[in-house]
C-alpha cells in the first residue's frame, strides 16, 4: 500500500557534525506531505540551529522537557502518542548509550522511551567511536529490543578519519523511512522486475541502445520491497541507486537479460517487463573498431533478439502473474491490448511515449493497466506512484 500521506514523523536530532543532512531530510518528509515535529537536543543546537528545522518543517522545534506545551497535554506523552515513526540521526555514541541504558533525562530520550512507534536510529561519528565494544554492545542490545539500527555509510569521515561512521545520505534514510511506513502485503512473494535499456555490441566502442532511463523499473523494484516482497531487479546499464534490499544483477545486451531471467523466471511468483529491450541486434560483432575508410559498410545488417515476454508467457507457470509495458507512439489502446493477448500477459501497462512530460526520462508517468476484463486510466503522477497503483491493481487478482 501507499505509505499513506501525513504520517506524523518526529525528527530526531542529536549533537553531531552531521545534524546538517537532517535538515534535508527534514525539507525531503515535508515536500511528501508528512507531518515533521523535530526535537533537538541541547548538543544538536550546538551544530544546526532550530529556526532552520522550524521554518522547514512549519512546526515548532522541541528540545526542553519543562518548557510550556503549546496545548493542555503533556508534551512527550503527546509527541510519543501522536507519532507513526521515530527517526534520531545522527545518533551520537552517547544517545545510544542512553537509550540502551533506559535513561531519560531530556525530551528526546523521554520521548522514545515512552513511543510504541517504530524507532530507526541512524548512528554517526568517528569509525573507532562506532567500534567501541560498548558502542556496539549498545546497538546490538537496542536492536534485539525492537530498535531498528542503519548502517552508517563508509568514507571521509569530519574528524579527518576515513572509515564507517558517516551519517547515510537523505535519500536513503528516506528510503529506510518508508519501508517502515508501508503496510507489509506483498510479504511471501518472489517479484522479478526487469528495468532500462539493452546495448547491443557493434563494435568495441559503439552499440544499438535506447532512451530508457530504468526509472519506472526501479520505482516497481522499490515499492514492491517496502510491500515486503523478495525482489530480483534485472537491470540494463542505468544511471540510478540501487534501491535498499533490492537483489541486483546487472546486465548490457537483451541476450544477457534473456538469459538471466530465463534462469530464475519459473521461481517466481510475478513478472513484470519494465526493460526496454532492443528488439534486434547486430548481426557481426567486429573485434576491431569499423573504421571510417571501410566505405562499402552503408548498412547495418540485424538479428532479431528473443522477445523475453512472449517466451515468459508460453512456458508461463501456474498461478504466476506476468506483466508488460507498451511504450507506444501511436494507436495506444489498440497496440497494448495486442500485445496483452499475443505474449500471454495477465496485464500490460500502456504509455505514452510521445509526451515530453511522461516520457523515458522524466519522474512522470501516465499509464493505463490493461487486462482482459477491465481498462483502469490514470492520472499522470510521479512513477513512484505509478508503481504503487501497479501493485495495488495486479494483487487484486
Ligand atoms: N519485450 C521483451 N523482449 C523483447 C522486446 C520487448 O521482453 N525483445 C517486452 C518489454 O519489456 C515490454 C513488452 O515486451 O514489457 C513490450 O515491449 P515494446 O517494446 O512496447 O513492444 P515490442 O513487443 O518490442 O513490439 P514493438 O517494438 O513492435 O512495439
Amino acid at each position: 500500500m501507499e505509505a499513506k500521506k501525513e504520517k506524523n514523523i518526529v525528527l530526531g536530532i542529536t549533537g553531531g557534525i552531521a545534524a546538517y543532512k537532517m535538515v534535508e531530510l527534514a525539507s525531503r518528509l515535508t515536500k511528501a506531505g508528512h507531518n515533521v515535529f523535530p526535537i533537538m537536543t541541547d548538543s544538536a543546537q550546538k551544530f544546526v540551529g532550530p529556526v532552520t528545522f522550524r521554518s522547514i518543517t512549519h512546526n515548532s522545534v522541541e528540545s526542553d522537557l519543562f518548557t510550556p506545551p503549546a496545548h493542555h497535554d503533556v508534551k512527550h506523552i503527546s509527541l510519543a502518542d501522536r507519532a507513526d515513526l521515530f527517526i534520531v540521526g545522527p545518533a551520537t555514541a552517547n544517545f545510544i548509550g542512553k537509550l540502551a541504558n533506559g535513561i531519560a533525562d531530556d525530551l528526546l530520550s523521554t520521548v522514545i522511551m515512552a513511543t510504541k512507534a517504530p524507532v530507526l536510529l541512524a548512528p554517526s561519528m568517528n569509525v573507532h567511536m562506532l567500534n567501541n565494544p560498548i558502542v556496539q554492545d549498545n546497538m546490538d542490545y537496542l536492536t534485539e529490543k525492537g530498535y531498528h539500527l542503519i548502517t552508517p555509510g563508509a568514507g571521509y569521515l569530519a574528524c579527518g578519519y576515513e572509515g564507517q561512521g558517516r551519517l547515510p545520505e537523505p535519500v536513503e534514510l528516506l528510503e529506510h523511512i518508508n519501508y517502515h511506513l508501508t503496510d507489509k502485503d506483498l510479504v511471501g512473494l518472489k517479484i522479478l522486475i526487469s528495468a532500462g535499456p539493452t546495448r547491443e555490441k557493434i563494435d568495441p566502442v559503439r552499440f544499438i541502445t535506447n532512451y530508457s532511463s530504468g526509472k519506472m523499473g526501479f520505482a516497481l523494484a522499490r515499492e514492491a520491497v517496502n510491500r515486503g516482497a523478495d525482489v530480483t531487479l534485472v537491470s540494463g546499464p542505468v544511471n540510478l541507486d540501487k534501491p535498499l534490499g533490492v537483489n541486483l544483477i546487472k546486465v548490457d545486451s537483451a541476450l544477457e537479460m534473456a538469459d538471466t531471467i530465463f534462469n530464475i523466471s519459473s521461481a517466481q511468483d510475478i513478472i513484470i517487463m519494465a526493460a526496454a529491450v532492443a528488439d534486434y541486434r547486430p548481426s557481426q560483432y567486429s573485434k576491431q573498431k569499423i573504421k571510417k575508410s571501410i566505405s562499402e559498410m552503408k548498412a547495418l545488417e540485424l538479428t532479431a533478439t528473443t522477445d523475453i515476454l512472449a517466451q515468459l508467457g508460453k512456458q508461463k507457470e501456474k498461478d504466476q502473474l506476468l506483466v508488460g509495458f507498451a511504450a507506444e507512439s501511436e494507436n495506444l489502446m489498440k497496440n497494448a491490448e495486442a500485445k496483452l493477448k499475443n505474449k500471454n500477459l495477465d496485464y500490460i501497462v500502456a504509455n505514452d511515449i510521445t509526451s515530453s512530460e511522461t516520457g523515458f526520462m522524466s519522474d512522470l508517468n501516465q499509464v493505463t493497466i490493461i487486462s482482459k476484463d477491465e481498462k483502469l486510466e490514470f492520472e499522470k503522477m510521479s512513477k513512484q506512484a505509478t508503481a504503487r497503483q501497479i501493485f495495488n491493481c495486479i494483487i487484486k487478482s
